[in-house]
């Protein structure tokens, strides 16, 4: 199996779970990556986030977990702690119960490039663990892009809130699709609590400005 075949490119992110080992700290977090060339990938890790703190800490590889699954992109955001881990077979660091695919990685080289950290990676393994075909719905890939929003207020709502207000704003055009195209109760829970998240933490950001 070439990292092509599952979907990797050097123009397009593939959005997947990384999960990385530093001593006894194991982190997990969704993260873009591309393809550099046939044998190494690349991640962009921001600044001021567990993922880039373990990498500038020295941690020497990663998991690259792939799923669809919105419900892990969503714990590994919002419930890290309901994620479920299981030994690697070449690296340290754990891969993710319930993803179909994992690329065991080595780190090989760390850039600082002042707001993030540029990450080369070595593949060790890729191991390929379902290989089902399934029909596409609206509601997962809106729930992972609301997750985007998310994460991305956590950062600049400090310094910007006007954009922050207007990924909010975005945040509920996500959740209008969740709830046009799915009737699963535990899909708009999630968009619910994001969306509620969100708005808290403009509403407390605003607060603290007026006084
Ligand atoms: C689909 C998706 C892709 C993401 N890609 C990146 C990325 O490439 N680089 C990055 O620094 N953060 C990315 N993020 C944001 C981090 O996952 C997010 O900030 C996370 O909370 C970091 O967790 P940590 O502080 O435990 O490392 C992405 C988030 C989502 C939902």
């Amino acid at each position: 199996m070439r990292l092509r075949d599952l979907g990797f490119s050097k123009l397009t992110y593939s959005e997947i779970i990384l999960t990385i080992r530093h001593g006894d700290a194991v982190n997990v977090a969704p993260m873009g990556v591309l393809l550099e060339d046939d044998k190494r990938l690349s991640l962009r890790v921001y600044k001021g986030q567990r993922t880039c703190e373990l990498i500038e800490k020295g941690a020497v590889d990663c998991v690259l977990n792939i799923t669809c699954n919105s419900t892990l992109f969503y714990d590994a955001v919002l419930n890290k702690s309901e994620i479920s881990y299981y030994p690697s077979e070449t690296v340290s660091s754990p891969r993710v119960r319930g993803c179909d695919a994992y690329v065991e990685c080595s780190i090989i080289d760390v850039e600082d490039c002042g707001e993030y950290v540029r990450v080369l990676l070595k593949p060790q393994l890729i191991k390929v663990s379902r290989r089902m075909v399934k029909t596409h719905n609206r509601a997962e890939p809106a729930v992972i892009e609301a997750l985007v929003c998310f994460t991305k207020i956590l950062h600049l709502i400090k310094n910007n809130v006007e954009m922050a207000e207007s990924l909010k704003e975005r945040i509920k055009i996500f959740r209008e699709i969740v709830y046009h195209s799915t009737r699963n109760k535990k899909l708009r829970m999630m968009m619910t609590e994001i969306l509620d998240r969100a708005e808290k933490m403009i509403r407390e950001k605003k607060a603290i400005d007026k006084h």
